[in-house]
């Protein structure tokens, strides 16, 4: 229904532990709705990793709050913020096994229908019939056997078959050319109907039809719209889309 997958930033700052000097993320607030695709841009190091590694707990925020659902996720069950949100990180992590185990990884009760659903969506079916053992193919050790692009969709397609609320894409088309990377959008688009979306992108064109971007710079937000907005407000913004 439609209010699952409601992310609230309220003021948060954030400090790897240990580390002194400036903070990673500073005083950050926006609001992500129910079933909106947020993009997040900025150069390296601005953070984008940092800042969605917040919301599953893989670090606790130094000030401020998150709230995803109206709850702080201090309070959340660990066990559904892991089932409810899916993250694709920017490494690729698969495994040697077929490829039908390393979709499944992590929702081992999942049906092939359920599995060939997330892999049509992420674009790597079509790939994988068009190989002789399909999805029994073997992944070798860190999936040598397949390009980078495929590994991206390979591991989108892990993140979908668990039906998440909550899809945070870390870079996770860079590799994936730019034709296949919006059929995947039209796709999550269309199954997607209250799937809130978070997408961090190098390259604009990548974001740039989502519903809002947060433009991040040394940890600071600077800017927060749509694209066309940002492209006549947001100086940083303006760089990089002419970059
Ligand atoms: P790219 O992925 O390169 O585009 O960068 P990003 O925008 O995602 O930035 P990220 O959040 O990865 O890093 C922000 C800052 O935090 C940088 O100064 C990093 O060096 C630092 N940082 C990132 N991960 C860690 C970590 O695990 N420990 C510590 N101590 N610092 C980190």
């Amino acid at each position: 229904d439609g209010v699952k997958g409601r992310i609230d930033f309220e003021r948060v700052s954030f400090s790897y532990e240990g580390e002194q000097g400036e903070p990673v993320l500073k005083n950050i607030t926006f609001t992500c709705l129910p079933g909106e695709t947020l993009g997040i841009i900025g150069s390296t190091g601005s953070g984008k990793s940092s800042l969605v590694g917040l919301i599953p707990r893989f670090y606790d925020v130094t000030e401020g709050t998150i709230r995803v659902n109206g709850v702080d996720v201090r309070k959340i069950d660990p066990k559904w913020l892991r089932e409810k949100m899916s993250i694709v990180p920017q490494k690729t992590t698969l495994f040697t096994g077929t490829v039908m185990e390393n979709i499944r990884w992590g929702k081992e009760d999942a049906t092939c229908e359920e599995v060939e659903q997330a892999a049509k969506m992420a674009q790597a079916h079509d790939f994988l019939v068009r190989t002789p053992d399909g999805y029994e193919a073997r992944v070798g050790q860190g999936g040598i056997n397949f390009s980078g692009g495929q590994k991206q969709r390979l591991s989108i397609a892990r993140a979908l078959v668990r039906q998440p609320e909550i899809l945070i894409l870390d870079d996770s088309t860079s590799a994936v050319d730019v034709a296949t990377e919006a059929k995947i959008k039209e796709a999550l688009r269309e199954y997607a109907q209250g799937l809130t979306c978070i997408l961090i992108a190098q390259r604009i064109t990548s974001v740039m039809d989502a519903d809002k971007i947060v433009v991040l710079d040394h940890g600071e937000l600077v800017g927060i719209g749509t694209h066309e907005s940002l492209r006549e407000t947001c100086r940083v913004y303006q760089e990089i889309f002419q970059s």
